[in-house]
């Protein structure tokens, strides 16, 4: 096998990082949009000068293939390229370019299973009502036909938005039947402070948690904020304010973690009593049972302030995902791997979404977590040192040797 080529990690991650970078210095790229259209089209070529058979799928994929000795089931690995609002450059591509330097180490090697490096579409939910949508579409979870169907919030419909920024040629069925993959890994920052506070190189990751979003509208009155006295208002915010802190305290006395992260205020002037808020909250909890209790509470509690204050309440799903477990045989893969590369490893749970929780409802599945500096994720400041880069890509090379026979 080959070493790791840092230079061109570190060149790749540059690369991508350039598409959508904005003047805080984080990275805008939302799904099928021309920047995410511009990402992919570096890192398609790329892959074809690997040497790989490039394909996309009928959503958008990328799939990408090396030959096995055999023709199939295929090994599969690979994260996204988009990204949420003012993101950072490694959440996403990172498992991405990190697959093509794992491939680039395995070299000559030959393996009886085919490797198969997938870029999925629209992992973050920043555009479309969801996210998780190209291993949606591939384990079967969401229908392809639906998936085209869903609308972004200025009216553009996901198969239009796939027609103008999407791969030209046919596309390949999306979704894969169990009998075709062998299992699935994805190379991704913790996006946590555990590894680094641990001063381990390697998580190996056992469970996903699950995740259910709403879209709140707080309907109150605008009205003058001098001639307004405080017991005649409707104050849309004030109780949007009083639900977000409720979200606070039920969320810690659960155990869980619930944020709302999006606000509207409208009709937002200094001076007038805000008469309509739009809101939406994201909620996460490791068991099916504990994401439907805060998800209760948050709607209960919705309703009575909406009562108390007399302000109108509408509200519906955006989505929601079950939380997930791993694969035995795929995570043990990784401890192997990483035993293998010398490295430290722990077995983690994943609070953060991933492509791995629906690729893990058709194939044994995991994920390789490398430490995030300051367990910082979603946002500019996103960062890991070089050389823990390299250690997931070696551990992912030798996973994927190990997966592929
Ligand atoms: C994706 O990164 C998510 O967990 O929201
Ligand atoms: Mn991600
Ligand atoms: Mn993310």
């Amino acid at each position: 096998m080959n070493p790791i080529n840092q230079r061109r990690l570190l060149d790749d991650l540059e690369a991508l990082s350039h598409f959508g970078r904005g003047a805080d210095g984080g990275i805008t790229r939302r799904a099928l949009s021309r920047e995410d259209a511009d990402a992919r089209k570096y890192v398609m070529t790329r892959m074809r000068a690997l040497g790989f058979d490039v394909k996309h799928d009928e959503v958008g994929n990328v799939r990408a293939r090396r030959a096995g000795r055999k023709a199939g089931p295929v090994v599969m690995t690979g994260s996204h390229l988009d990204t949420v609002p003012s993101g950072g450059t490694l959440d996403g591509p990172l498992g991405v370019v990190g697959a093509l330097a794992a491939i680039e180490m395995i070299g000559e090697v030959k393996t009886e299973r085919p490797i198969e490096v997938v870029v999925f579409v629209g992992e973050e939910g920043s555009r479309f009502r969801r996210g998780t949508i190209g291993s949606a579409a591939i384990s079967g979870h969401v229908s392809v036909s639906d998936i085209l169907k869903l609308v972004d919030p200025d009216g553009v419909v996901y198969g239009d938005a796939l027609a103008t920024y999407g791969d030209e040629g046919s596309p390949i069925p999306a979704k894969l039947a169990s009998e075709e993959v062998h299992a699935f890994v994805e190379l991704h920052v913790e996006q946590g402070g555990v590894l680094e506070t641990e001063k381990i190189a390697i998580g190996a990751v056992t469970a996903i948690a699950g995740l259910s979003q709403r879209q709140v509208s707080f309907l109150g009155e605008a009205n003058h904020a001098g001639a307004t006295p405080m017991d005649l208002r409707r104050d849309a915010l004030a109780a949007a304010a009083a639900w977000i802190l409720s979200i606070e305290k039920g969320a810690r006395e659960l155990g869980v973690v619930g944020t709302v992260g999006k606000l509207e205020v409208l009709p937002g002037g200094k001076n007038i009593i805000p008469g309509r808020v739009n809101a939406i909250c994201d909620l996460r909890a490791p068991q099916a049972e504990l994401l439907s209790a805060i998800d209760a509470f948050v709607v209960s509690s919705l309703h009575g302030i909406g009562d108390a204050r007399e302000v109108e309440i509408e509200q519906s799903l955006l989505q929601r995902v079950e939380p997930g477990l791993m694969d035995e045989r795929a995570i043990s893969a990784v401890e192997r791997a990483a035993a293998a590369a010398g490295l430290s490893c722990r077995r983690m749970t994943s609070g953060a979404i991933h492509d791995a929780l629906h690729m893990a409802e058709i194939c044994p599945s995991t994920m390789i977590f490398v430490p995030s500096r300051g367990g910082k994720s979603h946002c500019p400041d996103e960062d890991t040192a070089p050389e823990d880069l390299v250690n997931g890509c070696v551990t992912l090379a030798h996973t994927l040797i190990d997966l592929a026979g």
